[in-house]
């Protein structure tokens, strides 16, 4: 996610920000940029770090009272020099910062090209601003009120903080959906999207929220509603730590990033999914949708977390599309010589898009003339920029080692992927696709209401921490979500622990049963649910442990475990994005019963760069 920080009053506002950005480096970024008041806008931005935004203009004049400093999590344009933020209006005289997306950009965009206006770079913010520029201008209105007018045409999340040459001193802030925190001083304001940048100047602050904008000078804060409303700035006292503000108040960033997943499931679908209209809209596949809907073959190919993803779209992409899928480990695609035929579609799957293995896999396939889309969670990552096509999993930065959020995300966009060419290609009935997209919308408050019950999981982890195997079972589409629990399991706790189909037991690891080992089974209800239950009855005729993720209200299957997990009612396809939830927390509370290191498990790196 962005940073953003500003400052107005009698200090060097530059070492405010430059320092205020670094302390929002936690939330990950790809370019950063400040914007100062000094004689006129001064704009400094480029790719990369903020200590290397530092060295770039040393030397130059940066005294100024006033400025406003940006770290970017590319979502609308890679990162570049030009992409970067502060972007400045095409009369020079207005300079913004933006965290968020602009979902109605390209229609705006079409009216200002319509009008003349031409763009430097392919971000939605630039045309925000310029958007606002055209309303001041022919309005002849105040910043404050071509602001206010903007924003009633907006559709998406902002949090905007913007400086007008002609009005030295003020910052015009406004936020929907985005973070946005003005720290109180003595004759001077700070804005941050947290309290981090401001937190050693002053611990009063006032949260900005949706729909509200500020005007901030110096000496006065005003804050507004867009029906140009006055309201009373609510000053609050923080007794937060900085260690803590980076993780959301959260121990641990897999925590926060567990407990992350409505919200990034919700942005993830956002703009996409619209279940009234029954429609789904990715731009980003749209150029190949009829090769994928004429594909002989899909080939996933990720590694880890992103491999069980994959294996999770293999039964719903057979499913909804009716096209053969193959699910293949990056590492032994890539050494296999496999056979790729023309017009073959290549999935490839990966949080950090760096996966050296993955890019490596589909650099063959792209040379054997496969199709190549990517489902990536890093915008501009090396295998983003080599896909032909693909969809951002707009998961945000996932800082744990252990992939939590970015899986969910992954289930998400590939989900709606399946539906959309499913559709296309007619090999869904109309009843059942409006049935799944008005279930798939539902997602976030069901994974919001499965987080509820953690208290649960967490004694789970105390009574089960010191057992050295466990066994996870699944059928169907909750078996892939058994590999990646188990997998949760070992990389966070040390733990061995196995993924199995549940119907695999009596080819051989039964034979592992007894009194010491727990198994977990993933025995939602669905077609599988009478069979995945003679496998729990077959554990606890051998004296094994049987914990189940099971849907609410199966008492069945509450009877034959020692201890549950529940999540609610969801149809088969779309019930691994909830059934992983528990598995990622008994992951995360037995690693911590176990004094593990979460966030940076041993030997663990997050993104595997190397063969
Ligand atoms: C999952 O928790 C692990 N961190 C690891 O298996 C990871 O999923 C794998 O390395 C793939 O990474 P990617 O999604 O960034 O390509």
């Amino acid at each position: 996610m962005c940073g953003i920080v500003g400052y107005t009053g009698p200090r060097e506002a530059y070492p405010i920000i430059i320092k205020g950005l670094k302390r929002l480096e936690y939330r990950g970024y790809d370019s950063t940029g400040v914007a100062l008041q000094n004689g006129g806008l001064n704009v400094y931005k480029k790719k990369g770090k903020v200590a290397e935004l530092e060295e770039s203009i040393v030397g130059v004049n940066l005294h100024s009272h006033i400025g406003i400093g940006h770290t970017r999590w590319a979502t609308h344009g890679e990162p570049s020099d030009r992409n970067a933020h502060p972007h400045q209006s095409a009369s020079g005289q207005l300079a913004m910062i933006h965290n968020g997306i602009i979902e109605n950009y390209s229609q705006l965009k079409q009216e200002l090209i319509n009008k003349g206006y031409s763009f430097s770079s392919d971000t939605d913010t630039e045309v925000l601003l310029n958007f606002i520029e055209e309303i001041k201008k022919n309005n002849n209105c105040s910043l404050e009120e071509a602001v206010r007018v903007a924003l009633k045409r907006v559709t998406g999340a902002y949090v905007i903080l913007l400086m007008d040459a002609g009005d030295p001193g003020t910052i015009i802030a406004a936020r929907k959906g985005s973070p946005l925190v003005i720290g109180v001083g003595k004759g001077e304001h700070f804005l941050g999207s947290d309290a981090s940048p401001m937190l050693e100047y002053t611990k009063e602050v006032v949260y900005v929220n949706d729909y509200e904008l500020a005007i901030v000078k110096p000496d006065e804060l005003i804050l507004k509603n867009l029906g140009n409303e006055k309201i009373t700035p609510y000053i609050q006292k923080l007794d937060i730590e900085l260690a803590a503000i980076e993780k959301g108040g959260y121990d641990h960033f897999m925590l926060k990033e567990i407990f992350e997943q409505p919200r990034t499931v919700y942005d993830c679908l956002r703009g996409r999914l619209d279940a009234a209209e029954g429609t789904i809209t990715m731009s980003g596949i749209q150029q190949y949708a009829e090769q994928i809907m004429n594909a002989n073959r899909i080939v996933m190919v990720a590694c880890g977390t992103s491999w069980h993803a994959g294996l999770v779209a293999e039964y719903i992409f057979e499913e909804l599309c009716r096209i053969n899928v193959e699910v293949e480990y990056a590492s032994e695609f890539r050494y296999r010589n496999p056979v790729i035929n023309k017009g073959d579609v290549i999935i490839a799957i990966s949080q950090s898009g760096e996966t050296a293995d993955t890019l490596v896999a589909i650099e063959n396939a792209k040379n054997n003339g496969a199709i190549i889309l990517g489902v990536v969670n890093v915008v501009g990552s090396s295998i983003a920029r080599i896909s032909h096509a693909g969809a951002y999993t707009h998961a945000g930065p996932e800082i744990g080692v252990a992939s939590t959020k970015a899986f969910t995300a992954q289930l998400a966009v590939l989900t709606m992927i399946a539906l959309k060419i499913g559709y296309m290609k007619g090999t869904i009935p109309q009843k059942r696709y409006m049935q799944l997209l008005n279930e798939l919308q539902e997602i976030p408050e069901k994974v919001a209401w499965t987080l509820k019950h953690s208290d649960t999981i967490k004694a789970l982890a105390e009574k089960y921490k010191d057992a050295h195997d466990f066994l996870y079972l699944g059928r169907g589409y909750n078996f892939p979500v058994a590999l990646e629990g188990a997998l949760k399991l070992k990389e966070i706790s040390y733990i061995h622990a196995e993924g199995y189909p549940a119907a695999e037991m009596k080819h051989g690891p039964i034979a592992l049963v007894d009194e010491n080992l727990p198994v977990v089974f993933v025995a939602t209800k669905d077609p599988y649910h009478e069979k995945i239950m003679s496998n729990m009855q077959e554990i606890k005729a051998r004296k094994g442990k049987v914990i189940s993720v099971i849907t609410e209200g199966d008492e069945t299957s509450a009877s034959l475990s020692d201890d549950v997990m529940l999540v609610p009612e969801a149809d088969e396809i779309l019930a691994p994005m909830l059934t992983v939830i528990p598995l990622q927390l008994l992951a995360y509370y037995t690693g911590l019963a176990k004094g593990c290191d979460v966030d940076k498990p041993r030997n663990l790196a997050k993104s595997v760069t190397v063969e």
